[in-house]
């Protein structure tokens, strides 16, 4: 610290060996003379003239930026003197430190926002079927209520986690984060941690500094809980705890911390079968499950297929960074007839595949024989209850056409051959179940 004293005059009277050192100067060079013919800009003197304290300047002397406070001395009601120090000798020091610090706390900002942000919004989520419709109105309206708990049920692959994300970016919090938490992926043991945070000395081995649980850092925002029935029954009494109370209590920790966040849950299985076997603790489902959105599985909304497929050709060609290109009727028709047991995850992995073997082949258009999905199609669970041997056996007789047909790239002569008919009954049959081949479906 440099301190300095000036009398009532604005001689500098006193100054220590730091301010010397500042200044660069001997003593005898500097006490005795005025402050102004030493440092023309004093704050001290402007002190020294109105009695008024200056606290915490930032002072430029000698090319040294320091923090100054000048304080006047009174007797009476006259200013006899001037008391001045800085504090940082160099605050630029301080203040690249700062700068430092403060960039990576905007990069690390950044990162945590990318992080903990949601990816898609309702834009994303492709549909025609009236089932899907309803569920989008819904969801839509629930993501205009800030704090009501979401339910997202439904098979593997439907797009709970896309709802998610959609509902958070189409509410009031969607520039606040937006927290996933895979609750099947996390051991037993470091769920309540991972979701409460820790203080720093809770148990050996733990951080320094404590660590900010999920909920915390979704405070404001929406955690998103998946797989919610993965959580053991003790964790569930703690959530319980946490979604009534809101407020959240780190491990080793001694004040609960009010928590602001909206809880969105999803899983695949069937929570109310599993309240009944005791698996699931029912307060928490009726907590969770204030509005319910169940998304039906694709095999139940086969007009949404013909109208995803599109949308997902385009990103992946994208992504994938080839030519985009359209996908014939047969092609759409297999898609339509399987029964999609991954959903719409199953559909971006078919799709992918087929796309990338099609790249391979130079073919211009996406075809039958490019999706490796007709194996599947002989499960005879899937053959639709019919009411006659007739209808069922032509509704098989289709289905092993397609795959003969697909097995020799769709040359109706080789399936013919193969299946030792004669072409033009081949070409007969296939007229009777509307199978068309196109010129882009036999062999390039
Ligand atoms: N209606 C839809 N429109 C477009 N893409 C969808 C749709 N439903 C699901 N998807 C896509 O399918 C994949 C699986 O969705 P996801 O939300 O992870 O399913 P879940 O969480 O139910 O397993 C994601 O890549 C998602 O973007
Ligand atoms: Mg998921």
């Amino acid at each position: 610290m440099a301190v300095v004293f000036l009398d009532q005059e604005g001689i500098i009277r006193y100054l220590n060996e730091t301010y010397l050192e500042i200044l660069d100067l001997p003593r005898d060079q500097v006490v005795g003379r005025h402050v102004l013919e030493i440092t023309p800009h004093s704050r001290a003197y402007i002190t020294l003239q109105t009695g008024k304290a200056k606290v915490g300047y930032e002072w430029i002397v000698n090319g040294h930026h320091t923090l100054g406070t000048a304080l006047p001395i009174f007797k009476g009601d006259q200013v006899i003197g001037v008391f001045g120090y800085t504090i940082f000798l160099n605050i630029w020091d301080g203040k690249n430190i700062l700068d430092e610090i403060l960039a990576n706390l905007n990069m690390y900002k950044d990162e945590v926002h990318r992080l903990y942000s949601a990816a898609y919004s309702f834009e994303n989520i492709h549909y025609q079927s009236k089932a899907m419709n309803d569920i989008i109105i819904l969801a839509r309206q629930v993501a205009n209520h800030p704090l009501t708990t979401v339910l997202i049920t439904g098979e593997s692959g439907t797009g709970k986690e896309l709802f998610a994300h959609a509902i958070h970016n189409a509410s009031r919090r969607y520039k606040r984060p937006f927290v996933r938490v895979n609750c099947a992926a996390i051991p037993d043991n470091l769920l309540e941690s991972e979701l409460f945070g820790y203080e720093e000395g809770a148990y050996t081995g733990a951080k320094k500094g404590g660590k900010l649980g999920k909920f915390e850092l979704a405070d404001n925002g929406t955690i998103f809980l998946d797989e919610i029935a993965e959580v053991p029954l003790n964790m569930q009494s703690k959530l319980l705890f946490v979604l009534q109370e809101q407020v959240v209590e780190r491990l080793g920790g001694v004040h609960p911390a009010k928590i602001n966040v909206r809880v969105i849950a999803a899983t695949n299985r069937n929570l109310e079968k599993m309240v009944k076997s005791g698996s699931f603790r029912q307060d928490l489902y009726y907590r969770l499950n204030v509005v319910h959105i169940n998304i039906p599985p694709l095999r139940d909304r086969v007009e949404d297929i013909r109208l995803i497929t599109p949308h997902i050709i385009n990103n992946l060609s994208r992504r994938l960074n080839i030519s985009a290109r359209k996908i014939d009727d047969q092609a759409l028709q297999m898609l339509c007839k399987y029964n999609w047991p991954g959903n719409v995850r199953e559909l971006e992995n078919v799709l992918e595949r087929g796309l990338i073997i099609a790249e391979m082949e130079g073919a211009g258009v996406l075809s039958g024989r490019h999706l490796n999905i007709s194996d599947k199609q002989f499960d005879f669970n899937n053959l639709s209850e019919a009411k006659s041997l007739k209808s069922m056996l032509e509704e098989y007789e289709n289905k092993l056409l397609l795959k003969i047909l697909e097995n020799c790239q769709f040359d109706v002569p080789e399936a013919a051959r193969r299946l030792n008919v004669d072409p033009s009954s081949l070409y007969r049959k296939l007229k009777k179940y509307g199978i068309c081949i196109k010129k882009e479906y036999s062999i390039p």
